[in-house]
C-alpha cells in the first residue's frame, strides 16, 4: 500500500486499483504536488470542512465519480452541490468498502461547511491493504487520541499535523505520537503558510528519541510504502 503526500494535509493511499484521496486541497495550495485535474481517485475522504481540506472535493468528485465519505452535515451539502455516491457517517461511525473501511474519530478543532454551517471535525481511521492508517485531521493534543491505538489492530501509519497555530505544534505532536503508537508517523499540515512553519526534522528527532515510532518526513510528491 502506497501513501503519497500531495501537500498540506492531502494524501493519496493506493492499493491495487483503489486510490483513496484524503483532504484534496490542491488549487491554491502553494505546496500542492499535483493539480486537481491530475488526480483520479476511486474514493475521497474528508476530515472537516475548512478550505485547506475541502479544497477541490466537489470538482474532483464530479469529474471522477469517486465515492465520498464526509461527516453528515458536509455530506448533505455535497449532495446538494450535485456530488453523487456520498456516505454520511458521524463521529464513531464506520463506512465499509470492498477494500476495507473508514471510521470517523474525534478531533479537537473547529469546522464550518463551505456554506458556513458549523459542524464537527474528525480524524479518519482507514483500513486499506491490510494496513491501518490514522489521519488525525486538524486537532489539538488530547488524551483520547490513545483510544484509536487501543482498539483492535495496531496503527501502522499516522498522518499527523505538526504545524501549530491552527493545530497542535510539533512539541505537542510528540506526545500525540506517543499516544497513537504508530509504527510510522508522517508529519503534515506544516510549512504551507507562514503561521504553520515548523522544523519537521526536529519533530523526527524528538519522536524517535522519546517514543517507539519512526518518522518519515515526505516532501510533497513523495511516496511511502507501508
Ligand atoms: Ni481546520
Ligand atoms: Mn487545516
Amino acid at each position: 500500500m502506497d501513501i503519497r503526500f500531495l501537500g498540506h494535509a492531502c494524501f493519496e493511499l493506493t492499493e491495487g486499483d483503489t486510490r483513496v484521496l484524503v483532504d484534496p486541497f490542491l488549487t491554491g495550495n502553494p505546496k500542492a504536488a499535483v493539480e486537481a485535474s491530475e488526480v483520479d481517485p476511486t474514493h475521497i475522504l474528508l476530515t472537516h470542512g475548512h478550505g485547506d481540506h475541502y479544497g477541490d472535493i466537489e470538482a474532483i468528485a464530479k469529474r471522477t465519480g469517486a465515492s465520498v465519505v464526509a461527516i453528515v452535515e458536509i455530506a448533505d451539502e455535497l449532495e446538494e452541490a450535485g456530488v453523487e455516491n456520498v456516505a454520511d457517517p458521524n463521529i464513531g461511525g464506520t463506512v465499509k468498502f470492498d477494500w476495507g473501511w473508514v471510521k470517523l474519530t474525534p478531533a479537537w478543532h473547529t469546522s464550518t461547511t463551505p456554506k458556513g454551517t458549523q459542524n464537527t471535525p474528525a480524524g479518519l481511521l482507514i483500513h486499506i491493504g491490510g494496513k491501518l492508517v490514522y489521519h488525525l485531521g486538524d486537532t489539538a493534543l488530547f488524551s483520547d487520541l490513545k483510544l484509536a491505538a487501543g482498539r483492535g489492530d495496531p496503527i501502522d501509519v499516522a498522518l499527523m499535523c505538526i504545524g501549530g497555530h491552527y493545530t497542535m505544534d510539533r512539541i505537542d505532536a510528540v506526545t500525540a505520537a506517543e499516544f497513537v503508537g504508530a509504527g510510522t508517523v508522517i508529519p503534515c499540515h506544516y510549512d504551507t503558510f507562514p503561521p504553520v512553519e515548523t522544523d519537521a526534522e526536529a519533530f523526527k528527532a524528538d519522536v524517535e528519541s522519546q517514543t517507539s515510532s519512526k518518522v518519515q518526513v515526505l516532501q510533497p510528491g513523495e511516496t511511502f510504502s507501508a
